[in-house]
């Protein structure tokens, strides 16, 4: 069947995506194909949903275990970035929507659309990261958002829903709009639009409150190459690491996030995250390459990371620019290998040990007792050359009259 009549829509089960089942088909007289991933969010089996859309009105209803694929081949790309948007936010979102455009342009041509769906809102980073995305692996589709681009609110998806008896039973409308997966949680809207108001407890399921730890909690991650591949001593997948370190770091409160963030469509708004695996995650992998990184591959880097953070934020993930930028992160990790041992507690992922075959850190230059291989004489000829532009530019300074002036208070 291609007819390309049909529109694939990335369906979460929630209200607004049942609504726009029914209401996409109304309003254009498409069949509607409904798409859902399981990217770790938790919550209702993808057999429910994959029922739920049926009953909705889709034509076909197409799930997929994204888990490990994403995990593997979003995830760890992150990590191995150290990706913070504004140096704070793991980018949950930003990571998981190229992952379902992917999913959603196969579907496209496994069941003949010639047009993709989504949910979102016309405010927000995730509708133009969907359609770059889209854009990017297939240019001839096109894209509608039945609530951007068909005028679909709260109140038109009630009388809609009752009029033609869909079978939505969930109309409790959380407080706030929350987006999902294995990365972390983004909590946004509601009361928190207030930036003065301060994150309440029901903001939060990924984390308890710091306030209160448990016992501090030991852990040792080691990583091959990047990539965590033991917990304490245990073979672990990257998704089992991620899985295993939101519980642990998220029973310690790590991972809590608050800010006012700059989004693409110029926006500035208040979110809230909770991250405690990536955030643990990434403080392990950052003091990893601090050992095992030459110091200007290391600055160079930091550089790359973030700027690979600001373009997948903003919808570049399958652009030329993060292609290439993934291909030096790549090269700098083929000696981020070995152990980070960390304390979990009360909010906090504290770095107390790092061992590995390929660190730089050599004890004989370091150390301060005997065994010390530094000849430390050679630091004279080093200032002298190095110090060179300083002191010329100094002597031209003085001659001028604009030497950089000293105190002087005489000590009586
Ligand atoms: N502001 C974040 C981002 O752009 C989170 C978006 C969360 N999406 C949502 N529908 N609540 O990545």
């Amino acid at each position: 069947m291609s007819d390309n009549n049909r529109i694939v829509l990335a369906y979460s089960g929630g209200l607004d995506t049942s609504v726009a089942i029914a209401y996409l088909k109304d309003r254009t007289g498409k069949d509607v194909v409904a798409v859902s991933l399981d990217v770790g969010q938790g919550g209702e089996s993808l057999e429910t949903i994959r029922q739920r859309a049926l009953a909705c009105g889709a034509v076909e209803s197409y799930v997929v275990d994204a888990r490990d694929e994403f995990a593997n081949e979003y995830c760890m790309k992150a990590l191995k970035a150290n990706a913070m948007y504004e140096g704070v936010y793991p980018l949950v979102s930003a990571i998981s929507r190229p992952l379902i455009s992917k999913h959603l342009v196969r579907a496209a041509h496994q069941f003949g659309a010639d047009t993709i769906s989504h949910g979102c809102t016309g405010k927000g980073n995730d509708q133009v990261r969907f359609e770059v995305s889209i854009a990017s692996i297939d240019p001839t589709l096109k894209a509608i958002s039945p609530i951007r681009d068909l005028s679909l609110t709260r109140d038109v998806e009630i009388a809609f829903a009752k009029e033609h008896q869909l079978p939505i039973t969930q109309t409790e409308k959380s407080p706030y709009s929350i987006d999902q997966n294995v990365w972390g949680r983004a909590i946004e809207t509601g009361f928190l639009e207030d930036p003065w108001n301060g994150p309440t407890k029901d903001c939060y399921a990924y984390t308890d409150d710091p306030a209160f730890p448990p016992v501090e909690d030991e852990v040792v991650i080691e990583f091959k190459e990047g990539i965590p591949v033991k917990i304490d001593g245990r073979d672990v997948t990257p998704l089992q690491a991620i899985e295993e370190m939101n519980r642990r770091a998220g029973a310690q409160g790590i991972g809590r996030i608050d800010l006012i963030e700059d989004r693409l469509v110029g926006i500035k708004s208040r979110e809230l995250y909770e991250c405690p695996g990536a955030v643990a995650l990434i403080t392990a992998h950052q003091e990893l390459e601090n050992c095992c990184l030459e110091r200007e591959q290391h600055r160079i880097k930091r550089d790359i990371d973030k700027r690979w953070g600001e373009l997948v934020y903003d919808a570049q993930w399958f652009s030329p620019a993060v292609a290439s930028l993934n291909a030096f992160i790549e090269d700098t990790q083929k000696y981020v290998s070995g152990e980070i041992r960390m304390t979990l507690h009360g909010g906090r992922a504290v770095v107390t040990g790092r061992r590995s075959d390929t660190s730089l850190y050599d004890y004989r230059l370091a150390t301060y007792d005997s065994g010390d291989t530094f000849d430390q004489k050679s630091s004279n000829g080093f200032i002298d050359i190095y110090g060179l532009p300083s002191r010329v530019a100094a002597a031209r300074d003085v001659r001028f009259g604009n030497g950089i002036e000293v105190p002087n208070n005489v000590v009586e």
